[in-house]
């Protein structure tokens, strides 16, 4: 019997190879691109760290000195208590900064989103507050996902920057968690301003590499380098996730990512 054997195509075209390896060319100057912006937002954390302690320093030696200047107990006490206050909230950014510090491992393990944007939100507190804009939380229970909580960590802060940045004239923000409505295997977090907007034909290329609108960074030294959101995409989609977005011009936009839910150990079994 003559059996026929499919044999697979192969290409003499010298240019097929070529194309391969600018393939596999391009694809490792994105990872090299990916652990680059990991480390600007190493940067621009501990920027942000320093400027609350700065703050927070400041604050401090203020109410020292009023608390040595007047002796009366209520002065005294109202000093001691903004102290404590200031003092508290050092201690809990510096547990946020040590926690990410510590963190750095690639893999992915059960992270908790709701304490994941609690944590960002804390240290983007103070920089979200100097451009006028407030945040609305509105954060649902919802079960651990498997992610890596430093890449989504960067997900959300460039998320939150973008809304900060497309909304000139402060305004509000809504950050929402919740259990997706659809699918019951991931959660869903939502991040809307009520900004700019995106014109209908530069919503298919936002999240191209180098895709920028922006000038250049702004005075914080973010934005500008159209890697933004190729990185959240890249990083969502590593995880098994979606990232999509829905915008109108002059409304504001909202961005929408779903995590898969971590399966518990005894899920695992069956
Ligand atoms: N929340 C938003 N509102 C309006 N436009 C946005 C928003 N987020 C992103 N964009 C648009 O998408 C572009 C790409 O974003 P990004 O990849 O983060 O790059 P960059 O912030 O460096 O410009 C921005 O330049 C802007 O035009
Ligand atoms: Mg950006």
């Amino acid at each position: 019997m003559l059996v026929k054997w499919k044999v697979p195509k192969m290409s003499n075209d010298p240019r097929d190879a070529e194309i391969a390896e600018l393939k596999e060319r391009i694809r490792r100057l994105e990872d090299m691109l990916t652990e680059s912006q990991s480390l600007i937002a190493v940067g621009e954390l501990a920027g942000t760290t320093a400027h609350e302690f700065n703050n927070i320093l400041t604050l401090t030696i203020n109410y020292a000195k009023m608390g040595l200047r007047r002796t009366d107990n209520e002065t005294r006490e109202k000093a001691f208590n903004k102290i404590l206050d200031a003092s508290n909230k050092a201690a809990k950014i510096i547990g946020v900064v040590l926690g990410l510090a510590r963190n750095r491992k690639p893999g992915k393990e059960r992270t908790d989103l709701c304490k994941l944007l609690e944590d960002v939100l804390l240290l983007l507190e103070r920089e979200l507050a100097k451009y006028r804009i407030t945040v609305e939380r509105k954060l649902e229970d919802t079960q651990l996902v498997l992610a890596n909580g430093n890449q989504i960590q960067q997900v959300l802060v460039n998320l939150l920057i973008n809304a900060r940045q497309a909304s000139p004239k402060g305004g509000r923000l809504v950050v929402r968690l919740r259990p997706c409505k659809d699918s019951p295997h991931y959660a869903e977090v939502v991040i809307r301003d009520y900004g700019v907007g995106i014109p209908k034909e530069k919503l298919p290329k936002i999240f191209d590499s180098f895709y920028s609108t922006k000038q250049g960074p702004d005075e914080t030294g973010k934005g500008g380098s159209g890697l933004g959101l190729a990185l959240c995409k890249r990083i969502i989609e590593e995880h098994s996730g979606k990232i999509k977005v829905e915008s109108a011009v002059g409304k504001g936009t909202a961005f929408t990512i779903r995590l898969p839910i971590a399966q518990t150990e005894k899920e695992k079994e069956q």
